[in-house]
């Protein structure tokens, strides 16, 4: 990306709030200096200045910025301005703007809400997009381009221009409606359609329970968003750039499948705003943790961190403050996970409107005597000497299967429970599980390949789409391991249930198959007990070697299951099905899977990923005992390995039974890591 290494430093800056103070625009620059400031965001939400009228271009003031900023050694990525547009636009093409499912369209205001399929809007985006790509495309600031700003799939957009090409989408995937019919289940309440025309999209004041057409229109609108990035950036190209391409992606963002969006990028980059302080800060840095590898496991190559706050946001309920030292753990923590920046939202606090609050580099007060700018500048300066980090790679192992798509169908199916299917929650339980053992985690769609990998976790795939049971099969034939769980293989891509026995396609490697699912209401529990023990108080020294030794507490799903051919490791402990297969241990081929049929409690899926793993032959990045806050990750780079070791607690703690061998590039080698310290150690690969 850049000819020397290093990371980028920076983030979003809005000048054009600021024209008519030239003071503050010269002092940002010394400020930015200052803070070891390497690259700012520009652009993104000047439309209303760089085109004040229609067809007329403001660009100068923009280039006067950008070569400021060159001048004093400061690239910019170039934003394109999408996100939002001028009133004067709205106002004379209404068709900008989005129509609610009730058939109402928005008035103009706030952001993210264009109609993504306008003609107008497609031309008028394309036509700045392309004077912006003129004007910019050869200015050496400039690194690289960010299209739009956090593109939004919800609410999605109902006006006839989307329904029309809707029903185009869909003629393109099932050819006739018959197939449509079919693959939809229509005949159940007389729901058949005769023609694709006839084919409205979900709404609050229509058809809402017809799955198949939830599905498929969540698709669509993730096509359309992506069709509308692709024409932002071919008219980029048109315009002569020859810089890589970006959006910024958001935190578990469910209302656009973003292993589809970020096809259209060449590097992906994301927005994290994680709420700290509130509970556990390693519980936090972990589901922070998480985001960053899905982001970065949606290309397996550096991504960016593009926005976080230096200090509190102003959208959150509370807006916390990051206590000291918090500010440097989750900018490095982003490096940890393989991103090539720490980039911030915002370099300069607005003055007015609705993001007045929220942190910045540079406050109100305007001081480089401020807290938040003296932990920002120290972290500019630190980064300068891990330049060489940038652009290395992390290698993982272990594979975590968490699935958008599938999310979209769980969660509408109406079945065991629509009080919370605690999809997401028991996603994280296997994270959790997976990085108390030391070890880096790719997090991807099902759809994606998994050969690589030696252990996979494979929480809840409901939705067995094309292929995807018999890759898990191929997995595990050939010497893979599988953690797997309840209510998986249940249903295909258009949600209809598969006849016969379930997990679809998996019930031979398996040796079980799903008799029933029972809901359990909220405040139900069940337990999990070793088979041997179900009838007799528990003594943990007469367990049989290779047995689960504990008791677990299980909640809102329990699968009963016919076990014909599996090592049942626990037992249901309650209710009818008590006695019954809960966990089990199957070997197929070379491989191994582990099922477990009930939500069972953090401590099961530690233990049983502990289990796997020893199987499946992962090895920790680090050797020793890991304290239970601390976050352990590396990156690779021709035959260098980075360590990274972070304390996410706001007390010290313990690390002298952790082995810490390489050179220290970041921290000290000692016994203990204060509160959200970070050690970053630097060691050759064996065998490299
Ligand atoms: C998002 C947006 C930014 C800003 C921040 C505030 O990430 O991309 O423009 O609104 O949120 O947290
Ligand atoms: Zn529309």
């Amino acid at each position: 990306m850049m000819k020397q290494r290093k990371i980028l430093y920076g983030g979003d800056y809005n000048p054009e709030q600021w024209l008519d103070s030239p003071d503050i625009l010269e002092c940002d620059i010394k400020y930015m200096k200052a803070a070891g400031i390497n690259v700012v965001t520009v652009g993104m939400f000047a439309w209303s200045v760089l085109e004040p009228e229609e067809g007329k271009y403001e660009f100068a003031w923009l280039k006067r910025i950008v070569d400021n900023l060159y001048q004093n050694g400061i690239s910019v990525i170039m934003g394109t301005p999408s996100g939002a547009r001028p009133k004067w636009l709205a106002d004379a093409y209404p068709e900008v703007l989005r129509v609610r499912d009730d058939g109402v369209r928005f008035l103009f205001g706030r952001r993210h809400n264009h109609c993504y399929t306008s003609p107008v809007y497609r031309e008028k985006v394309g036509s700045i997009n392309k004077a912006l790509a003129e004007c910019f495309h050869t200015h050496p600031a400039v690194i690289m381009w960010h299209v739009s700003n956090e593109y939004e799939g919800k609410p999605s957009c109902h006006c006839s221009l989307c329904k029309a090409a809707f029903q185009k989408w869909l003629k393109g995937r099932y050819e006739t409606i018959e197939k449509l019919n079919a693959k939809w289940c229509t005949t159940f309440w007389s729901h058949r359609y005769q023609s694709f025309e006839q084919v409205e999209p979900p709404s609050s004041v229509g058809e809402q329970e017809l799955h198949a057409l939830t599905l498929d229109w969540k698709r669509f609108v993730t096509e359309q968003m992506a069709d509308f990035a692709e024409n932002e950036i071919r008219a980029l190209k048109e315009g002569g750039i020859s810089q890589p391409v970006t959006t910024n992606l958001m935190y578990d963002y469910q209302c656009l499948n973003y292993d589809r969006l970020s096809q259209c990028f060449d590097l992906v980059s994301w927005d994290s705003y994680p709420v700290w302080h509130r509970g556990s800060d390693i519980l936090t840095a972990r589901d922070n943790g998480m985001q960053h590898d899905f982001m970065r496991s949606l290309k397996h190559q550096p991504y960016l961190l593009m926005e976080s706050s230096p200090s509190g946001t102003n959208w959150q309920g509370v807006s916390k403050l990051k206590k000291p030292g918090l500010l440097r753990a989750a900018g490095l923590q982003a490096l940890a996970h393989g991103s090539d920046s720490i980039l911030y939202f915002q370099i300069r606090q607005s003055r007015g409107a609705s993001e007045k609050f929220h942190g910045a580099v540079i406050d109100h007060y305007g001081g480089m005597d401020t807290r938040v700018f003296e932990e920002v500048a120290a972290i500019g300066k630190e980064l300068q000497n891990l330049g060489e980090i940038a652009g290395s790679r992390v290698r993982a192992d272990v594979a975590l299967i968490y699935d958008i798509e599938n999310l979209w169908a769980l969660e509408e199916a109406q079945g065991p429970r629509n009080d919370g299917m605690y999809y997401h929650e028991t996603v994280m339980k296997m994270y959790n599980a997976i990085k108390k053992l030391g070890v880096n985690v790719d997090v991807l769609s099902a759809a994606r390949d998994i050969s690589s990998y030696k252990l996979l976790a494979v929480p809840m795939l409901y939705m067995f789409r094309e292929g995807i049971g018999d890759r898990l099969k191929e997995f595990v034939q050939k010497g893979g391991s599988i953690l797997l769980t309840y209510w998986s293989g249940v249903v295909d891509e258009n949600d209809r249930c598969f006849l016969g026995k379930t997990p679809y396609g998996l019930t031979d490697m398996l040796g079980l198959r799903r008799k029933e699912i029972d809901g359990l209401y909220d405040e139900e529990i069940n337990v999990l007990v070793p088979e041997e023990k179900e009838k007799e108080p528990f003594r943990e020294a007469e367990m049989p070697e290779g047995k689960m030794q504990e008791r677990y507490v299980c909640r809102n799903l329990c699968e009963i299951l016919d076990v014909w051919n599996a090592r049942t490791l626990m037992v249901y402990e309650k209710d009818f099905y008590r006695g019954t297969p809960a966990v089990t241990e199957s070997h197929y081929d070379q491989g191994v899977v582990y099922y477990i049929a009930a939500d069972g409690e953090q401590r099961l899926y530690d233990h049983l990923l502990e289990k796997l793993a020893g199987t499946a032959g992962i090895t920790p990045i680090v050797s020793g005992k890991i304290p239970e806050s601390v976050e352990v990750c590396s990156r690779e780079s021709e035959g260098t390995e980075y360590v990274f070791i972070q304390n996410f607690h706001h007390e010290a703690v313990e690390i002298k039974a952790m082995e810490l061998d390489g050179c220290v590039l970041l921290g000290e080698r000692k016994e203990v890591l204060n509160p959200f310290e970070t050690l970053i150690l630097k060691r050759g690969i064996a065998g490299e």
